[in-house]
Order: structure tokens, then C-alpha cells, then sequence
């Protein structure tokens, strides 16, 4: 039956997890994937994790099924914690939100809402670079897949003039993908006034702007400052819509816990927006895991538990910061490695962009035992105080030819 189903590629990001896993030497490190490691490289479970987990445990909470739109506790904390309390459709009461499996599954509900609902033209604008998985992820619910320029090679940083170029060119009503903050592969994000701009932009044209945030707390540190491009199109009045994940700024990475919501008008329209995204996710998985949201919205719903959570966001983003000083002075102090390695110490949140080849990515992997994405994208929560200098001397080795 299956003669005719060809082999498929590994995924780019994932598979790089199954290679470092079937690689036995010691010195092996994985920058692969986007997840949080402590300063000795193991998966770090946040004390305000523990603790909630514990609160939930000492409650013996039942197991039956969730809404189709998950813990509405849990939703509405999410949604405050997008848009702000003040904000004036969280105030109104105007957010369809629904819980999703994590920011992948928000993505994919409001791809296939989008691809049954918008009344335009159903054209998705992504940037280039961008996360893999958007491009799959929208064409997978229906929707057609366009880009627009974003990094600038040259400057290793945005290219803010051919951004703005590209959604000018686009056709009126479009949609947009942006990443609201710590953008993934590069790390370079638009400025406070860049995205001032952009709000403009979008309004001008009537695009209609669809938020990835799923790094809250992991850019700045803060997770409201981090907030701001989102709140910031939200003030100007754009009905927005929001994809969000608490799998990083949590690590709660397995238990596939997120949001996806959308602005509307008023509490009426919300509701009816509401009923269809059930139509939507019931077909899909039904109903949305228990245990990830409980645990979310234990901390986000309890003043000492989201005072630790916020420092402890506040703590992963600086050892990740600590790397990239420590990355750099590497590179140029000490091991005088040739090239520009400025963008390491620029960029922003989990990954460094490094500008190191697919030929040099791939020499890494066979010759030091170092797994990244082939686009040079490193996971900087992947270095550590043991590894960081073996990893640059591996990097200066493959520079240098
Ligand atoms: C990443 O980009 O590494 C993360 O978002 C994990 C994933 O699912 O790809």
C-alpha cells in the first residue's frame, strides 16, 4: 500500500535534535533547537513551575475534558498578559481568544480561521528570513504564502527600506506575519519607532496584522516591554490577531501550552468569532491538554508566583546575554578570528544568526560535534561556562578554513 510514499527530508530544526542525539562523543553540543538550557546544559524546569505544579498537586484536580477553547482562566490571564490589562479590548471584553497547542497549534488555528473567515484576498505576507515552520504552517490551513524582505545580509541587520518596500507593493488587505519580538532565526527586531512606522504602514494599506509572539520576557528581559509592538498596534486600533506560546518564556515546552486570539469590535462579535474558532479545533483535536494550562495559569493568576516567574524570565534572558559577551570577546579578543562578529552582541533573544555557512555548519557537525540549524542559526541557550570556549575555537577552526 505504502510502496509509492517516498522518504521525506528530516525537519530542519527537529531533526537537527535526532542527529546530536545519535552522536556518542562527550564534547557534542546541540545549538540547535530553540530551548532553554541552565549554565550546566541541562533542561531547566523554573521553580515557579515546581511550585505551581505543587499548589496544583496538593488539590487533587479531576481530569475531565476541557472547553474546545481550553481553561477560560487561563485564556483570559494569557490574553492580559499579551495586551495589558488597560489595554481597551481586553478592558471591553472584545478578545476571542482560545487555548492551542502551544504557538504552533495558535498559528495553525488562526491560519485556518483566517482561510475560512477573511473576507479578502486569503495572501499571507512572511518575512525572509523566518521560522521554517510558517511557511508550512500556512499552507498547510489554506492560505497562500508570500514574503516580504527582512534581513540585510550586507548590514546583518533589517532591512527596513525593502520591508517597507514589500508591504507597500503588497495588494491592499493583505496579511502580514510579524514576529513581535526576538525574531527567529535572526534576532534582530524593529525598533520601538521602526514598529511606529510599520503600524502606519500597515494602516495606510489596510493590512491586516497577524502577531508570532513566542518569546515574550526573551528579548528584553520584561515581559510587558516586550509586549510592545503588539500593544503598540492594538493602541493605534488595529484588530489584531495573536499567536502565543508558553513553551520558552515558561519552559514548558512539552506541554504544548498557548493561546491564539483575535481583536474584534465588540463582545457580540467576539462571541460569534468564539463559536466558529470551536468549529475550527473540534475537527482538529478536539479539546486542548489539561495540565500545561493549569500550570500557566497558576503562576500568571497568583501575585508571589508571577513576581519569581518575571525574575526568572529576567534570569534565562541574561545568562543568554552573558553568552553572547562571552561568545564575542572569544572571537575577537582572544582568538582574533576573522570576520565581523558584532551581530552576536546585537542581536536579540534565543538565537545568534551567526552568518557561518551551511558547508561550515556541516564541518562543525562532522569535525567538533556541533549541532546547528543548516542556516547558521545558533541557539545561544545551548552554550554554557563548559562549552562556550570549545565552541568558538571550534567556529574560529571552520573560519579559518
Ligand atoms: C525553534 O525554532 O527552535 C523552536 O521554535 C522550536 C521548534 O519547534 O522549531
Amino acid at each position: 500500500t505504502w510502496s509509492a510514499v517516498p522518504a521525506g527530508p528530516p525537519d530542519p530544526i527537529l531533526g537537527v535534535s535526532e542527529a546530536f542525539k545519535a552522536d556518542k562523543d562527550s564534547k557534542k553540543i546541540n545549538l540547535g533547537v530553540g530551548a532553554y538550557r541552565d549554565d550546566k546544559g541541562k533542561p531547566y524546569v523554573l521553580s515557579s513551575v515546581k511550585k505551581a505544579e505543587e499548589l496544583l498537586a496538593s488539590s487533587h484536580p479531576d481530569k475531565e475534558y476541557l472547553p474546545i477553547t481550553g481553561l477560560p482562566e487561563f485564556t483570559k490571564n494569557a490574553a492580559k498578559l499579551a495586551y495589558g490589562a488597560e489595554s481597551a479590548p481586553f478592558a471591553s471584553n472584545s478578545i476571542a481568544v482560545t487555548q492551542s497547542i502551544s504557538g504552533t497549534g495558535a498559528l495553525r488555528i488562526g491560519g485556518a480561521f483566517l482561510a475560512k473567515f477573511y473576507p479578502h484576498a486569503k495572501v499571507i505576507y512572511l518575512p525572509v528570513p523566518t521560522w521554517g515552520n510558517h511557511h508550512s504552517v500556512f499552507r498547510d490551513s489554506g492560505l497562500e504564502v508570500r514574503t516580504y524582505r527582512y534581513f540585510d545580509k550586507k548590514t546583518v541587520g533589517l532591512d527596513f527600506a525593502g520591508l517597507k518596500e514589500d508591504l507597500q507593493n503588497a495588494p491592499e488587505k493583505s496579511i502580514v506575519l510579524f514576529h513581535a519580538c526576538a525574531h527567529n532565526p535572526t534576532g534582530v527586531d524593529p525598533t520601538q519607532e521602526q514598529w511606529s512606522e510599520l503600524s502606519d504602514l500597515v494602516k495606510e494599506k489596510q493590512l491586516f496584522p497577524f502577531f508570532d509572539m513566542a518569546y515574550q520576557g526573551f528579548a528584553s528581559g520584561s515581559t510587558s516591554r516586550d509586549a510592545f509592538a503588539v500593544r503598540h498596534f492594538v493602541s493605534e486600533g488595529h484588530q489584531i490577531a495573536l499567536a502565543q506560546s508558553f513553551a520558552k518564556n515558561m519552559g514548558l515546552y512539552g506541554e504544548r501550552v498557548g493561546a491564539f486570539s483575535l481583536v474584534t469590535e465588540s463582545p457580540e462579535e467576539k462571541a460569534r468569532v468564539e463559536s466558529q474558532l470551536k468549529i475550527v479545533i473540534r475537527p482538529m483535536y478536539s479539546n486542548p491538554p489539561l495540565h500545561g494550562a493549569r500550570i500557566a495559569n497558576a503562576i500568571l493568576s497568583d501575585g508571589a508566583l508571577y513576581k519569581e516567574w518575571e525574575d526568572e524570565v529576567k534570569g534565562m534572558a541574561e545568562r543568554i546575554i552573558s553568552m553572547r559577551e562571552k561568545l564575542y570577546d572569544s572571537l575577537t579578543d582572544t582568538l582574533k578570528t576573522p570576520g565581523e562578529w558584532g551581530h552576536i552582541k546585537s542581536q536579540i533573544g534565543m538565537f545568534s544568526f551567526t552568518g557561518l555557512q551551511p558547508e561550515q555548519c556541516k564541518a562543525l557537525a562532522e569535525k567538533a560535534h556541533i549541532y546547528m540549524t543548516a542556516d547558521g542559526r545558533i541557539s545561544m541557550a545551548g552554550l554554557n561556562g563548559g562549552n562556550i570556549e570549545y565552541f568558538a575555537e571550534s567556529v574560529d577552526k571552520v573560519v579559518r578554513g
